[in-house]
């Protein structure tokens, strides 16, 4: 089956198509075409021409298109959860959550449309400001780059494109390579809610191709951009004077203080933090710093839950995890567990591949800081458990990382999960949950090498938005 590009409100062929292999079972599921530099600039010209119709839309049409995407979705939910298991190697239980949440990102989406406003400035406030009446409003941008990773192929999205339309925006989409089909559905569903021509472009293809040139064409206003801090910061680098959203990756931690009992509750919550969607989540817990009393009871019961989790097909309705999204992270998984061995790590449970792409829930102990799989995102189904003595020691751990996107920490000391909160080097703390945790309409977004702005529909609104002030001498 070909899929053809989108842009400007129709189906183009492509020069070249390339085959889409599903992960787990290595079938050929499509022939995704790529797009060239033609494509991009027609697509860029598009996109640039519907900015006229879409800042002058108003509100009210913005949101009924997003609500109708929305309830297209609902309708298509079990469809669309299929071809995430197809092309991602989804679990048809996981995608089914992300589909829930991408439905409720468009409805929030509809809403942040109605209700963009600014403020009044109070100008008299300084000398010469007398006698004036100010107020800001927010414009659209113009033509929104988006560039989406793998991992959310609905959501991220829905992240990326809902802002900028409920803003009045214009879209180029360029979908991660593994994930484009999510993507390419997307553009049928906004043409059937009625987006005009233009206003939505979906171009796969290479990074090195079509994120370049949008990264540096200057009829792109923004770029929002989720994937590894390398690419980001290369991005960054690259985008000048255009604004830049970056959701890069993370090591996230959570801390479990001496206070908390290690409820199955916890632990559930620990284990589905770690190793749901293998992993390959920016905020899957990766690093787990207990306190040495409950230390050894904590990864005993851990050990327990991991060992439970069901690996294999992502359309058998029981399984938990399955393949890992390309063979080469399942090759880095082995390197980077061995590596840890050889400087003194000690593997609890899993460490090992269990088929060609499927890796085991693993559990590391003694790992040195200085370990890949503690230092550098490892976005595979592996966590490490270490001892702390003091919060101070532990907050000092989850600290020492290039990262800082989101952190836990288990407490019923309202002091300890204070001095956390205020400590924590991080863009949100999870106080008695996992740094997992979101949901669609908080601030997301990182510090550090985790990124730069926020997503969360309000906060991309602001991103995607120019202020305006205006100011009438009275
Ligand atoms: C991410 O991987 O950055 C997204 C996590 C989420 O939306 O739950």
């Amino acid at each position: 089956m070909k899929k053809h590009l989108y842009i400007n409100g129709t189906w183009k062929e492509a020069k070249e198509y390339q085959a889409l292999t599903s992960p787990f079972s290595k079938e050929v599921i499509a022939q995704i075409g790529q797009a060239d530099r033609d494509d991009v600039e027609e697509a860029i010209e598009a996109a640039k021409q519907a900015t006229a119709i879409m800042a002058k839309m108003p509100a009210h049409q913005r949101a009924t298109i997003l609500e109708k995407a929305a309830a297209i979705m609902e309708n298509r939910k079990e469809e669309l959860a299929r071809l995430l298991a197809l092309e991602a190697a989804k679990p048809l239980k996981t995608g089914r959550a992300e589909l829930a949440r991408t439905i409720q990102t468009y409805k929030f989406a509809a809403s942040e449309a109605r209700s963009i406003h600014g403020e009044t400035v109070p100008l008299d406030a300084a000398p010469g400001g007398e006698g004036r009446l100010a107020f800001t409003v927010r414009k659209p941008i113009g033509v929104v780059g988006a560039i989406t990773p793998f991992n959310f192929p609905y959501n991220l999205v829905a992240h990326k494109v809902g802002p900028a339309i409920a803003a009045g925006n214009t879209v180029v989409l360029k979908p991660a390579g593994q994930t484009p089909l999510a993507s390419l559905v997307l553009a049928e569903i906004f043409e059937e809610a009625g987006l005009p021509a233009g206003a939505l472009n979906v171009l796969p293809g290479k990074g090195s191709v079509v994120g370049d040139a949008l990264v540096t064409d200057p009829r792109i206003a923004a770029i929002t951009f989720t994937g590894s801090p390398e690419v980001g910061i290369s991005l960054k680098g690259k985008a000048g004077l255009k604004r830049v959203t970056l959701e890069l990756g993370s090591n996230a931690a959570l801390i479990i203080n001496d206070d908390v009992e290690l409820t199955q509750e916890l632990i559930d919550r620990c284990t589905f933090g770690a190793f749901t969607f293998a992993g390959q989540v920016c905020i899957s817990v990766q690093r787990i710093f207990v306190h040495e009393s409950k230390f050894a009871d904590f990864v005993e019961k851990m050990k327990l839950a991991a060992e439970k989790m069901v690996v294999g097909d992502p359309l058998d309705e029981a399984t938990d995890l399955s393949s890992l999204i390309a063979p080469k992270e399942i090759d880095r998984m082995e390197e980077w567990v061995s590596q840890a061995q050889s400087l003194g790590a000690k593997v609890v449970t899993g460490g090992k591949r269990l088929a060609e792409r499927l890796y085991a829930p693993t559990i590391l102990t003694d790992v040195p800081t200085h370990a890949k799989v503690s230092c550098q995102e490892v976005f595979g189904p592996l966590v490490m458990i270490a001892p702390f003595s003091t919060l101070d020691e532990a907050i000092a751990m989850v600290n020492d990382s290039r990262y800082g996107l989101q952190a836990g920490i288990y407490t019923n000391n309202i002091h300890a999960a204070m001095k956390a909160a205020e400590e924590l080097e991080v863009g949100g703390v999870m106080i008695n949950d996992f740094p997992t945790f979101r949901v669609d309409n908080m601030p997301y977004g990182g510090v550090k090498e985790s990124g730069f702005g926020r997503e969360g529909i309000k906060y991309a609104v602001e991103e995607m938005t120019e202020l305006k002030l205006i100011s009438i001498k009275l």
